[in-house]
């Protein structure tokens, strides 16, 4: 019988193992009782930048669900306070000041990332020793393109129409922004594959708010330069762009390993508008497991037969999970996966 390890790491080559290996995004949070208790001690960022604290949180999903990989417990915006701005969350994150003119982006800093965010790489050392090879470890960060929206915008937003109003009005601004979000990308998670993670997962969350040709010029060079320094540091990438179905011809170029794919499209069908050649990740609507055990069964059963045809296939929610997802449902989900054979 393969473990864990080895079905998640063969997927993100594009092989099939014995059966489809699952994990879920945002998989340490909320919805998790043993999380919640820590989180009554400390608050959210002090959580990420305590080692041990961190390390236990990631690994609850491996012990309560059973998932076949783990993930850093970390945000995409832990980077920001290293290039020189304030951050906090409230509960999405508040950067601060935000970025809105050549000077500000002049100011920031490319940061020496090992040394500003050290608890980053101790807390992966730590998991890769306490997870000894049980699972493999996902490291992550968000794409050059969704790190600059927030630190533009400096809130989580709807629209983003301060980084849109730049992308339109000043897209040199935006460009050199972006050089600076993907140089500080490139540190940050070619050192998480030094430290010990296995496998880089990009998050861009925001890349299809935009046209597919705003997103060819603004996201995809980017996000491209950051998959191609961790696969010369050894590591599988995943690329993980929400709602861009309409720029799915552009995402397929993205050089990443695995792509994936929201609920908004089947994956047999997001598989042909990719091209066919990816296995994919994904894909169910978190908000499936707001309901009971048996519906869950029944929509998961359905997105494994839309990969049958796939060269490869990691389950996953479209999306993060739901912090009032009841954990009943989660194990549903995760023991339907591990129970089919296709
Ligand atoms: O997958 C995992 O379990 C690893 C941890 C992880 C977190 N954030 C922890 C977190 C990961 C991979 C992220 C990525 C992240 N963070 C993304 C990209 C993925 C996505 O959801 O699109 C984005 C956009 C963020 C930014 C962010 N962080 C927001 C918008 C929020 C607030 C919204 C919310 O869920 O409350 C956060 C906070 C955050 N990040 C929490 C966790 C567990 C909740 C913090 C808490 O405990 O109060």
């Amino acid at each position: 019988m393969e473990s864990g390890s080895d079905l998640f790491l063969r997927a993100c080559r594009g092989e099939r193992g014995s059966r489809t290996p699952v994990w879920l995004m945002r998989q340490a949070g909320r919805y998790l009782p043993d999380y919640r208790e820590v989180r009554k001690q400390v608050d959210f960022l002090t959580l990420c930048r305590t080692p041990e604290l961190a390390a236990q949180v990631s690994l609850q999903p491996i012990e309560r669900l059973g998932v076949d990989a783990a993930i850093l417990f970390s945000d995409i915006l832990v980077p920001a306070p290293a290039m020189g701005l304030s951050l906090d969350f409230n509960p999405g994150p508040v950067v601060d000041p935000p970025v809105r003119s050549a000077d500000d982006v002049d100011r920031l800093a490319v940061p020496e990332i090992e040394a500003e965010v050290p608890f980053v790489y101790e807390t992966i050392r730590i998991l890769r020793r306490e997870l000894a090879g049980r699972v493999p470890l996902i490291g992550f960060a968000a794409a050059p393109f969704t790190l600059a929206a927030y630190l533009v915008e400096g809130e989580g937003s709807r629209t983003f129409g301060q980084w849109k109003r730049m992308l339109y009005a000043a897209p040199e601004i935006a460009h050199r922004l972006l050089d600076k979000t993907t140089q500080t990308t490139i540190r940050y998670v070619t050192s998480q594959v030094r430290a010990g993670a296995q496998a880089i997962q990009l998050f861009d969350t925001w890349g299809g708010l935009v046209s597919a040709r705003d997103y060819e010029e603004f996201s995809l060079p980017y996000a491209k330069q950051v998959l191609s320094a961790v696969r010369e540091e050894g590591a599988p990438t995943i690329y993980f762009a929400l709602d861009a179905a309409h720029a799915a011809a552009a995402v397929a170029t993205c050089g990443a390993d695995v792509l994936g794919a929201d609920w908004r499209t089947g994956l047999d069908e997001a598989s042909r508008a990719f091209g066919g050649t990816f296995a994919l990740q994904g894909n169910l609507d978190p908000c499936v497991l707001l309901s009971d055990a048996a519906t869950v069964r029944r929509h998961t059963l359905a997105m494994l037969e839309d990969a049958a045809g796939l060269p490869g296939h990691i389950a996953n929610l479209g999306h993060g999970i739901l912090p009032e997802t009841p954990l009943d449902n989660a194990i549903a989900f995760v023991e339907t996966v591990k129970g089919y054979r296709g």
